[in-house]
């Protein structure tokens, strides 16, 4: 398409800035109910998967229903997310902290209507385009990354391992089935942006090849003592290189200390490490944020490794699917994975989920290693 300007000047780029203006109030986009009953709600309670009514102390009622979404989206879906609000909701929509999204009307027959509508509403494809659910003891949306869409670091895809995730816990995603809420996170490498470190399970991009070095460039692209620092555990020194007797600065890396962690590449474009076999992902389990009876917990490392399977990460979603099976089933209620696998011992998580325990889940990352080993005679045979 041919230019067209939107009034910004290239010759005067600052003149008619506008700056520092911040988002707009929420308040703007309350829908009235909300706006009258603010801070005077009485009680709340879940009607069915995905349906929420909220009581104010004044009588009035608000009815939630909440769907799933793909986070990643076109603006021809917002549109219909629009035109959905503005044929049930009055023009009033939100979105969660997990990116699903939350219709609301004030009574229960526009509730039904809503979601006859809601759940009518499918893709060419026949995936629906606005599941149903995401409320109480189930699995709600997967947070995730960017993944191959967008990021240069990753180590696995964010978009196509959620949706085949989801495919297999659709069930779980419209139930109340399971002993607590089921928080499911992915993150493409291991900056972890996002939640994966305190989910229930995570899936985690690991890389297990150390970082090819582009000498030629190196010293050109990147700030060398940047790269030097950026290393956990000390693996990256300087070097000089002679390439076709030409000096160049860069860096050697030492193979048997590196971790394949990928910072240094973060830091310094000359230091690839993404490798179609070497990549996958790593298996995480039993974080929270919560502090419901137990305290906030991280989560741990259970599978090492699993390789990147596109499209549809058969591995991954069969190992996801046999530990939630196997917490559902052995789990009291109210307990979050985490609190299960701590209750029975994780040497019985490993033997009821049948996952083989390998010398690569014992830490061995400095001094707060030793308090991951058992120094206790208190185990299970
Ligand atoms: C040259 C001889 C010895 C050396 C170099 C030695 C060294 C040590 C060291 C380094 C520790 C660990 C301290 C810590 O945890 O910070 C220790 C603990 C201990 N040693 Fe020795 N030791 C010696 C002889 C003995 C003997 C002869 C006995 C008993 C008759 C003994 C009984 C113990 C006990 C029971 C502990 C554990 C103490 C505790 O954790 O409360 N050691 N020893
Ligand atoms: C009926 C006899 C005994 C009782 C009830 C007893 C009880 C205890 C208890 C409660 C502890 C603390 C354990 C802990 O907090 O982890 C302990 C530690 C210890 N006891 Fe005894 N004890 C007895 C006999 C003995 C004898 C005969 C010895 C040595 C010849 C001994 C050596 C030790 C040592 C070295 C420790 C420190 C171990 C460590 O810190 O790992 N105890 N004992
Ligand atoms: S987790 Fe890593 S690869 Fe994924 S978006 Fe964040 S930085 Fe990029
Ligand atoms: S990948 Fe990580 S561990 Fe390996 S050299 Fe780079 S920063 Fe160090």
């Amino acid at each position: 398409m041919a230019f067209v300007s939107s009034g910004y000047n290239p010759d005067k780029p600052m003149e008619n800035r506008i700056s520092d203006i911040g988002p707009r109030d929420f308040n703007e986009f309350l829908p009235p109910v909300l706006k009258n009953n603010f801070g005077q709600w009485k009680y709340h309670d879940i009607l069915e998967p995905g349906v929420l009514l909220h009581v104010a102390e004044s009588g009035d009622e608000v009815y939630t229903v909440r769907c799933g979404t793909a986070r990643l989206m076109s603006i021809t879906l917002i549109r219909e997310m629009c035109d959905i609000a503005d044929a049930h909701c009055d023009g009033y929509l939100r979105f969660t902290t997990r990116n699903n999204v939350e219709f609301m009307v004030d009574s229960k027959d526009k509730c039904d209507a809503l979601k006859k509508d809601l759940q009518s509403r499918k893709f060419d494809g026949g995936s629906f385009k606005f599941p149903v659910g995401g409320t109480g003891a189930g699995v709600s949306n997967i947070v995730h990354t960017q993944g191959w869409v967008h990021c240069h670091t990753p180590a696995t895809d964010a978009s196509g391992t959620v949706k085949v995730i989801m495919d297999d816990l659709f069930e779980e995603f419209t139930n109340h089935n399971m002993p607590a809420p089921v928080r499911i996170a992915v993150a493409c490498c291991l900056n972890m942006c996002g939640a994966c470190h305190c989910s229930d399970i995570a899936v985690v991009g690991i890389h297990r090849k150390p970082p090819l070095i582009d000498h030629e460039y190196l010293d050109n692209v990147c700030e060398i003592p940047l790269a030097i620092a950026s290393c956990p555990t000390g693996a990256v020194r300087p070097s000089k290189v002679e390439i076709d007797g030409k000096q160049y600065k860069s860096v050697a890396i030492k193979e048997e200390r590196c971790m394949f962690c990928g910072n240094c590449y973060t830091m310094c474009p000359s230091l690839p490490l993404s490798d179609k076999e070497g990549d996958g992902i790593a298996l995480m389990v039993g974080g929270k944020v919560s502090n419901r009876i137990s305290m906030p917990k991280f989560s741990k490392v259970v599978v090492a490794f699993i390789p990147n399977e596109p499209p549809r990460w058969p591995t991954l979603v069969k190992t996801i699917r046999t530990i939630l099976d196997v917490y559902k089933a052995d789990a009291n209620k109210y307990e979050r994975l985490g609190d299960w696998a701590e209750r029975i011992g994780w040497e019985r998580f490993f033997e009821k989920t049948g996952i083989e325990f390998t010398p690569h889940l014992i830490d061995d990352f400095r001094d707060p290693a030793y308090y991951t080993w058992r120094q206790s005679t208190q185990f299970k045979f």
